[in-house]
């Protein structure tokens, strides 16, 4: 596992993590960067060997995986239980697992077997997460924190792509709702907006390697001289996730280098 610079502050010292969608891209550097930080994580995810791949790597004192399909709520509710069981507690879920349209998914021609699949994993994954998260804290008297992954797609409207913009919108809705009756039970509920960074997903939907990706985008932000790059998701998810945001809830975290300003 890299070690982490000396005299890093630990952010999670203690505590215990589920990082779905956590086996490549935002999820992977999510993970790395919270195991930094003190965490035990457990990384969910359907890629069996990418993601016992990366937990191996980050280390088997701090970190596992589990399989587990979001869309399955059974398979979410055992992914909790087994890391009660594991570790003896549940501090944060981040709710990242996702996937991107397959088609353009005009309104025109709106494929509804397309969208029954985004809905499936992007918006019943997500709130399949937060419940059993929710289920565990409250049940154990645990002020935790949920985090999930939305996107700009959640705050704008699209050319195409409608069915991924619609399920982002919806992981809106159920954090506002999910914070306002976690809020009495000291459980925070945010969610983090990346715009459009190199990742896997991103790099196969649109057929270009990380460079050309970026390249495209870039011009798409205000802010000149940085690059977006999954690491700067996961410092947003490690902020939502830690104390650091300890009076933080209901907010939707963009990270657009100034792109919907
Ligand atoms: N990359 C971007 O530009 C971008 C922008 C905005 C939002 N997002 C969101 O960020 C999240 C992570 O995306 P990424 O770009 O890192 O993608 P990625 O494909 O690199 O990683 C996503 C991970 O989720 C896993 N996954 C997919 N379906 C699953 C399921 N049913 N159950 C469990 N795991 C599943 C995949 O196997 C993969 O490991 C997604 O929710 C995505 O919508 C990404």
């Amino acid at each position: 596992m890299a070690q982490p610079p000396p005299n890093i502050t630990k952010k999670l010292e203690g505590k215990v993590a589920i990082i779905t969608g956590g086996a490549r891209g935002i999820g992977e550097a999510t993970a790395r960067l919270f195991a930094n930080h003190g965490a035990r994580v457990v990384i969910a995810d359907i890629q069996d060997e990418e993601g016992q791949t990366v937990a191996e790597s980050i280390g088997s004192e701090t970190c596992s995986y589990v399989h587990c399909d979001v869309a399955d709520e059974e398979q979410v509710k055992k992914l909790v239980d087994s890391t009660i069981h594991t570790y003896g507690q549940l501090d944060i879920m981040f709710s990242n697992a996702g996937v991107f349209s397959k088609s353009k998914q005009l309104v025109i021609d709106l494929d509804f077997a397309g969208l029954d699949r985004i809905m499936a994993i992007n918006v019943r994954g997500t709130a399949a997460c937060v419940k059993h998260a929710a289920k565990a804290m409250v049940e154990r008297g645990v002020k935790g924190s949920i985090v999930c992954t939305a996107s700009l797609a959640a705050t704008t409207g699209g050319e195409s792509w409608t069915d991924y913009y619609m399920s982002k919108h919806a992981i809106l809705g159920l954090m506002r709702c999910a914070s306002k009756q976690l809020g009495p039970h000291g459980i925070r509920v945010n969610t983090v907006s990346p715009f459009a960074v190199a990742t896997p997903l991103t790099c196969s939907s649109f057929q270009m390697d990380a460079e050309e990706f970026e390249k495209l985008n870039q011009p798409l932000s205000c802010l000149k001289g940085t690059i977006l790059k999954v690491n700067h998701i996961a410092d947003a998810a490690l902020f939502l996730a830690s104390d650091d945001s300890a009076f933080i809830t209901g907010h939707n975290l963009v990270v657009d280098g100034g792109c919907t300003v």
